[in-house]
């Protein structure tokens, strides 16, 4: 189960500034997500394998990355206003239009799942199990979407501006469901889009455009740029006629942004430092499933990632969890995902020194039940590890680190586990095995982070049933939930709509 606090009774502090919004949501009436691939299946298994062998040597999205470079002030300048000029066309198609669009654009990432997954182990790194639920997620946001968007049109007394010109910088890990998401609702809102990739998943954002290009989306409303980080990358976001900006990444970056441009309209999802608590009346056998999935799913480079596990009383003594988890953590396969048996990958690159110290350094206190180990001589294939003993307020339990690492916490009760959880900068996923509805209900009084999970793992939120977005330093700027009723309607201004004669 999960819990969507902001769409329930929202403590204040998360509520929209403008109360208006909250009866302006674009619910959808009905909504069915889009099936992942069952690799239960043969010929998946077969297609899976294809797949992987085609990634080895795939050059999908190269053509479409080199056709996107930006040359030097001048070419930005023409870029910047151009697109502006087609988003103003774009927002004056009829709704039901761009909403077909939208639906067509469905439609095109469906088909090209299989490009979209093998250019993500080529290009990220990713399995063939996480990829494949990335495309799905993609999919559902361009017909949630385009089923919103016809929404915005339905509000009595106010009329939506939509924005003419959006900048999207989306992140590596999600390379495909976060460009794609993010472009998706600012087209549903009626502007035109420039995305500018990571520089480590760049193809894979192409080929997400590609796809939204032969949908039909115009390509002048939607333009793919590469630019080097520096002065033109700068000059992009803090331009003057660019009306918002979508970013998903650091807490930093998002401050960065700020700091070039103070007005600037900025909707950014940033960092996490996520806890997973176990009680003892939980099911520990899932409990220990669903840490190891949400600690080193994609080798833990999730924002939503969960990077501590808070044992509470007894199960902190387990010696059957302790077992089970150590494992569970030793069994994983770590491998290039070119090999099909392959369950967690390589990292996108080689560990940075924060990230370095998570995997080889200890805090007082800490000590190794899985010493992580650099497997390969790339650097970027590293085993996962666990270290115990973190204490409240050390470096482990305040830093996102970013990669496979867990770190276990011993709380003697429930209210002192949330106080721990709730005790980083962050409020990004929260998780809770418990099978006490007291406990349960105490938790999700008291938890602070956007998304919170009951009997479940914190990663792989699912548009619609689990719209996605935090607290805290997890969020900066007017940001509501990816994939929830709120989402497209912080995407444009708001005015009275004129009296009628
Ligand atoms: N939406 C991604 C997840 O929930 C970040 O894991």
């Amino acid at each position: 189960a999960s819990v969507d606090l902001m769409e329930r009774a929202a403590p204040t502090r998360h509520r929209t500034q403008d109360r208006r919004h909250e009866t302006f949501k674009t619910e959808v009436a009905a909504f069915a997500n889009t099936p992942d691939t069952d690799p239960s299946l043969a010929g998946n298994r077969a297609w899976a394998l294809e797949l992987l062998e085609r990634s080895a040597y795939t050059t999908l999205g190269r053509q479409t990355i080199e056709d996107a470079r930006i040359h030097g002030p001048a070419g930005l300048e023409t870029l910047v206003r151009q697109t502006r000029e087609a988003g103003t066309r774009w927002q004056a198609r009829d709704a039901q239009v761009r909403s077909w669009l939208l639906h067509q654009a469905g439609h095109a990432l469906a088909h090209r799942r299989g490009d979209l997954v093998a250019v993500m182990a080529a290009e990220a790194g990713k399995t063939v199990a996480q990829a494949d639920v990335e495309v799905s997620e993609a999919i559902d946001f361009a017909h949630y979407y385009a089923e919103s968007l016809l929404r915005l049109e339905a509000v009595d007394g106010a009329v939506f501006v939509p924005s003419a010109l959006t900048v999207v910088t989306p992140p590596w890990n999600f390379p495909v469901a976060i460009p794609a998401g993010s472009m998706l609702a600012a087209l549903a809102a009626g502007s035109a889009v420039v995305v500018k990739p990571a520089p480590q998943a760049q193809r894979c954002a192409a080929v997400v455009v590609e796809a939204l290009w032969q949908a039909g989306i115009p390509r002048e409303a939607l333009r793919l740029v590469t630019v080097p980080e520096g002065p033109l990358s700068k000059a992009l976001v803090a331009h003057s006629d660019v009306d918002r900006v979508i970013l998903t990444g650091g807490w930093e970056t998002a401050n960065l942004f700020r700091s070039w441009r103070p007005e600037l309209r900025l909707h950014a999802e940033t960092s996490g430092k996520n806890a997973l608590v176990v009680t003892p009346s939980a099911d520990l056998d899932l409990a220990v499933a669903d840490l190891v999935q949400s600690a080193f799913g994609h080798a833990g480079q999730k924002c939503s990632a969960a990077s501590l596990g808070i044992l509470v009383g007894s199960v902190g003594d387990s010696e059957r969890f302790r077992r089970q988890l150590v494992d569970a953590v030793r069994s994983i396969h770590v491998a290039h995902p070119t090999d099909p048996s392959a369950e967690m990958g390589p990292l996108v690159e080689t560990p940075g020194e924060k990230l370095r110290s998570g995997l080889t350094e200890l805090g007082e206190g800490e000590s190794w039940l899985v010493e992580p180990e650099q497997l390969d001589a790339t650097g970027r294939l590293w085993s996962p590890g666990v270290r115990t003993g973190v204490r409240p307020g050390s470096e482990f339990h305040r830093t996102e680190y970013f990669g496979p690492v867990l770190g276990l916490m011993h709380a003697p009760d429930l209210p002192t586990a949330i106080t721990w959880q709730n005790a980083t900068d962050y409020g990004l996923t929260a998780g809770l095995h418990s099978l006490d509805p007291q406990e349960i209900s105490t938790w999700v009084d008291r938890v602070e982070a956007g998304n919170l999970y009951v009997n479940r793992g914190t990663t792989g939120a699912i548009v619609q049933r689990q719209p996605f977005g935090g607290w805290k330093r997890s969020t900066v700027g007017p940001t509501t939930k990816a994939g929830g009723p709120n989402y497209l309607v912080r995407l444009g201004e708001w005015t009275p709509r004129p009296l009628r004669r």
